[in-house]
């Protein structure tokens, strides 16, 4: 059949989900897959509607006609179009990190402390609870876009001035001093498998939006961890996954303390495919190559 793969759209990671996409769209040709490149979600309902759009691979990332919020999973339940990825549930969850934390709290899954705060908050307050240092970022942004890292008092208006800039809610985050890591969930078969952690080593302070997907220095371990640690952040990774109720594929993201205990940050439910991803360097280390992951995803198309 005919495969949309849908990318662009017009959240602020527009730019990183151009550049999945046309990875994407090449590896599904490469497949031989009938594959053609839609941007944004208007656009795709207009290719449905007019016929030719047998399912969607969705590379879309972010909220807001970004793709990853749900909105478009329910869209396309109601047009009767299958798709990749998490429905509806799995996918507004996800997109919203305080709810996400509130499940994972529910089902015993551990995640840095936290408070919601809106704009009129005694912030400091907030900081003084929690403790800082704290991370300070929209609820609902990817890519790391509007998060701060905050280490003084002094600089916390700064922060919440930057991340009240995008839509919806924010959140303060206790900060957690260590190694970042992230496990990707895919399915495989009836089941989901855990691939192996990657352990990101940015060259500078942290791993933001330039180290994500400019900077060429940043290193990759994968595995990131070895023997019980590795086992157990699998382990997490898919409780975590499935605490969220997320479907198809996804990058679970953890920071691990200088005490070895894990700590979940996020779910990804259309995560990076650039070549600066990390999906596709952890298929690789099993012996996933990209267009076989691409194909995978695809196979694993909610119907
Ligand atoms: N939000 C970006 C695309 C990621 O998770 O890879
Ligand atoms: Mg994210």
């Amino acid at each position: 059949g005919r495969v949309a793969v849908l990318m662009g759209g017009t959240s602020a990671e527009r730019e990183v989900s151009l550049d999945s996409g046309r990875g994407v769209l090449d590896a599904l040709r490469s497949r031989g897959v009938d594959a053609f490149a839609v941007d944004g979600i208007p656009a795709l309902i207009e290719r449905i509607r007019v016929g030719g759009v047998d399912r969607v691979f969705n590379i879309l990332h972010g909220n807001k006609g970004g793709g990853e919020d749900g909105v478009l999973q329910g869209v396309l339940e109601a047009l009767g179009v299958p798709y990749t990825g998490s429905d509806v549930l799995g996918s507004a969850l996800a997109m919203d990190k305080i709810r996400t934390k509130q499940v994972w709290i529910g089902s015993g899954l551990p995640t840095p402390r936290f408070k919601r705060i809106a704009k009129g908050d005694d912030v400091h307050a907030a900081a003084r609870e929690i403790g800082l240092p704290v991370i300070i970022k929209p609820s609902c942004e990817g890519s790391s876009v509007g998060v701060s890292r905050v280490l003084a008092d002094a600089d916390i208006d700064e922060a919440v001035a930057l991340a009240a800039r995008y839509p919806g809610e924010m959140l303060m985050e206790q900060m957690i001093v260590g190694d970042e890591l992230t496990v990707a969930v895919l399915i495989d078969g009836e089941g989901y498998t855990a691939l192996p952690s990657i352990r990101i080593v940015p060259k500078g302070e942290w791993y933001d939006y330039h180290a994500k997907y400019i900077a060429e220095d940043t290193q990759y371990l994968c595995p990131g961890l070895d023997g019980a640690a590795e086992d157990e952040i699998r382990r997490l990774a898919m409780q975590a996954f499935v605490a969220a109720g997320c479907k198809g594929w996804g990058r679970v993201d953890f920071m691990r303390d200088r005490d070895g205990r894990f700590y979940l940050i996020e779910v990804n439910t259309a995560p990076g495919m650039t070549s600066h991803s990390l999906v596709p360097k952890a298929a690789r280390q099993v012996g996933i190559e990209y267009d076989e992951l691409c194909w995978r995803v695809l196979e694993a198309t909610v119907v």
